[in-house]
């Protein structure tokens, strides 16, 4: 891949990638206690482990132009990410790109975005109110990226969101934010498969999200993921305060494909049903 890695920029990313955690882990305290645990559990067979590495990291947004996931892209081809693959959800009307850098340490960034005029004009006219709420200056700004919500929203807008796509509420209630971190789990040692990571986070209390089966994906589609449940949060509206599913939490095992090396796409129909761990109607309680 091109582009001149350098310490100046590695160590930009760095930082975006804290900020966006410790403002994911901040309302959802359980992706915390299952990280903590985890690498608890790596350093009892290495005490040179001193951080899990993260598979890739998820971003929503809306497709209107000036907020698209093109731009939301530009903050990380600043710092040597190329575009690679391209999904289409034609149920959930969503576009995604994911984004790989070239050192492998640094996590995959899949971005999607809402196709928002195959939905009714409300829903559009609610994206382009958020979107004017962003200068471009504002888009170039690594922190808008963890920025969270910085319109007025109000719960009846929320709820009326809701009829029409989970996203759209999500995005509209949460802002620009994390939507999840995903654990590699080829990067742990002290688990014999992605099973054994889901039945380690069951014992520590965490539910999973079992929509399409606990384990999305096979090892011949050279990707399986699992996922906590979105946790419940408080969270203020204008008018009211609603609790609401916030994020996820994601693990994800992948195969070596026959040139030797390991896949590193998405599958369409695995995250379809990923997607739906901040559903409403599944959410944990
Ligand atoms: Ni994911």
């Amino acid at each position: 891949m091109a582009g001149t890695v350098t310490e100046k920029n590695i160590s930009g990313l760095d930082q975006l990638f804290a900020g966006m955690w410790t403002d994911y882990t901040s309302f959802n305290p359980h992706a915390r206690v299952i990280y903590d645990q985890i690498l608890a559990r790596e350093q009892k067979s290495n005490a040179a482990v001193k951080a899990l590495i993260n598979d890739h990291i998820a971003l929503r947004t809306f497709d209107v132009a000036s907020i698209d996931l093109e731009q939301m892209a530009r903050i990380f081809l600043k710092y040597g990410y190329q575009a690679c693959g391209e999904y289409e959800f034609k149920e959930k009307k969503l576009f995604a790109k994911h984004y790989e850098h070239n050192d492998p340490r640094q996590p995959k960034v899949f971005i999607s975005h809402l196709l928002t005029s195959e939905f009714s004009p409300k829903v559009r006219a609610i994206a382009e109110s958020v979107a004017r709420t962003f200068t471009d200056e504002d888009m170039q700004r690594d922190e808008v990226l963890f920025s969270g919500r910085r319109w007025a929203a109000n719960s009846k807008v929320y709820r009326e969101l809701l009829e029409e796509s989970e996203y759209a509420a999500w995005l509209y209630a949460f802002g620009f934010r994390c939507n999840h971190f995903t654990v590699s789990f080829n990067d742990l040692k002290s688990f014999k498969d992605l099973s054994d990571l889901n039945a380690f986070v069951r014992s520590i209390g965490q539910s999973l999200n079992t929509s399409g089966g606990e384990i999305k994906g096979t090892p011949n589609q050279l990707l399986e993921q699992s996922s906590t449940l979105a946790g419940q949060v408080e969270l203020e509206f204008d008018d009211t305060t609603l609790k609401i599913p916030a994020c996820y939490y994601e693990f994800a095992r992948r195969y070596a494909k026959p040139d030797g090396q390991l896949y590193t796409g998405f599958i369409a129909a695995s995250a379809d049903k990923i997607f739906e761990s901040t559903n409403v109607k599944s959410a944990r309680v």
